[in-house]
């Protein structure tokens, strides 16, 4: 919404959150205190808010101005009843959609902009059809393809943007009126539209895909561990091949971020639903990838240290999902942390963005132990050479371009022997640490 704000100074954008806490940092007169960290966005936000972008808690009066309105509420996975650990929870779409056909006293555009399961917006157009007031309603899916780390970037110069709406004549004229948004600055040809299920079930193929080639070359990974291949040379191998293309085959710890295993879990629910065993079985497969490389890692940690961290001290170097972000949400880190948790190691972390108060909210929220507990063995750092202070191993779960640069012999000097680094991330240099003497596993080789 900042950028459409930023390109489009014609059209009031006002953004609205029931979360006062948030609108009032969004709404911070320094706006490098705003509460998501991506590069580049608080520039946006500068040259936007006040002139044709505004935050405000005042859902309803921005209902009822609005002539578009883009529903952009979260969409978890259920953690109660039928369709728990699977389904998209919609409730929070459903408020919405319900305080929308209270308020609305004109024709409104709603814009689908959260990801959803196909066909929901079946269920939007009922809730606001059947209020009968004589408010007329177009419903397009417009799915997000941004990435956390490059969003403005991404917003900036998409590869697509995609439109979905009705086939009808009104649907026609309600989608045009979203593609006049975005041909404020986007190519014509670069603006996809398409009818509103099409839309919907892309944006959970697209995640699908991309989540399905970090697991499928995790997979090789460990593979490549075993016969003395290198999963960097397998990748450079096979991306050269325009079929396959180089992007996303990096072997990694494993994928996180609150959307790629949330909406897998979406598609093999509708698939299940549907009857579709094999499809579900077949995505199902690359979340269970995901989790078995996150637990590999982990694993891997505790039999190099001898079998046993107990009492040992590990630096975590990252805890937010990738470089570039704040969002911790699904990230590697947690669950490898949880993991040698119940190994009864004491962990210190230390990540350029990520506030304490967010590691101990992640790590409680797992309830596998007392937040008391999780205080006793997780110590937060501001300073990476601290955390690494006597550590007997350091773990790399983000792949934050300041690692690279590190004065890796002090943080050698200042460890416990052998010093044993995890990376978790390709990043470092293994060959130089090598070098200076560490002990340096690196996925995939
Ligand atoms: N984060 C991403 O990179 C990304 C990318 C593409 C798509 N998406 C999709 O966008 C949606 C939102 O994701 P997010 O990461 O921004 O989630 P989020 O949880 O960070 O933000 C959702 C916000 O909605 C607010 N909210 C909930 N109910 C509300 C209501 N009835 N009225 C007003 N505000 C309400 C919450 O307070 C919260 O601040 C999800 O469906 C997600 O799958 C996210």
């Amino acid at each position: 919404m900042a950028v459409i704000a930023q390109k489009c100074p014609h059209i009031k954008v006002t953004v609205v959150d029931l979360n006062e806490a948030r609108i009032a940092a969004w709404n911070d007169p320094d706006t490098e205190n705003i509460p998501v960290y991506e590069p580049g966005l608080s520039t946006v936000v500068a040259e936007a808010r006040g002139r044709n972008l505004f935050f405000s808690t005042e859902v309803d009066k921005a209902i009822d101005e609005a002539e578009m309105i883009f529903i952009s509420v979260n969409t978890p996975t259920k953690t109660y009843g039928t369709g728990k650990g699977m389904a998209a929870d919609l409730k929070y779409i459903e408020l919405c959609a319900r305080q929308i056909a209270r308020v609305a006293k004109d024709d409104k555009i709603v814009v689908e902009k959260s990801t959803l399961p196909v066909r929901t917006a079946e269920a939007v157009k009922n809730i606001l059809q059947n209020t009968g007031n004589g408010v007329n309603y177009q419903i397009l899916s417009n799915p997000e393809f941004l990435a956390e780390g490059t969003a403005v970037e991404d917003l900036h110069a998409p590869d697509r943007v995609l439109i979905g709406g009705d086939t009808t004549p009104e649907g026609q004229e309600a989608l045009n009126a979203l593609v006049e948004v975005y041909a404020n600055w986007v190519p014509r040809e670069r603006i996809l539209t398409t009818n509103l299920w099409s839309s919907e079930l892309s944006k959970l193929t697209a995640n699908a895909f991309l989540a399905q080639r970090v697991s499928s070359i995790n997979a090789l990974s460990e593979l490549c561990e075993r016969t003395g291949a290198d999963v960097t040379e397998v990748a450079r191998s096979i991306g050269t091949d325009s079929r396959i293309g180089p992007k996303f085959l990096k072997a990694s710890v494993g994928f996180g971020g609150s959307c790629f295993q949330k909406d897998i879990l979406n598609l093999v629910y509708i698939a299940r639903s549907y009857g579709l065993k094999e499809v579900a079985d077949y995505w199902e497969q690359v979340i269970i990838m995901n989790d078995h490389q996150k637990s590999r890692f982990a694993n891997n940690i505790v039999k190099t240290l001898y079998n046993t961290v107990s009492g040992k001290k590990i630096a975590f170097l990252g805890w937010a999902f990738k470089k570039d972000t704040n969002d911790t949400r699904e990230s590697a880190a947690i669950y490898v942390a949880d993991a040698l948790l119940n190994e009864e190691a004491g962990i210190a972390v230390y990540d350029p963005k990520v506030p304490e108060s967010q590691v101990f909210f992640d790590l409680d929220y797992l309830g596998t132990r007392s937040p008391e507990k999780n205080k006793q063995l997780v110590t937060n750092f501001t300073d990476p050479y601290e955390a690494c202070k006597d550590a007997h191993a350091i773990a790399i779960l983000t792949e934050w371009d300041e690692f690279k640069t590190y004065d890796w012999q002090r943080i050698f000097d200042n460890m416990k022997k052998p010093a044993f680094v995890f990376d978790g991330r390709s990043i470092v240099d293994s060959a130089a640490l090598t070098d200076i003497g560490f002990k340096v596993y690196t996925i995939g080789k």
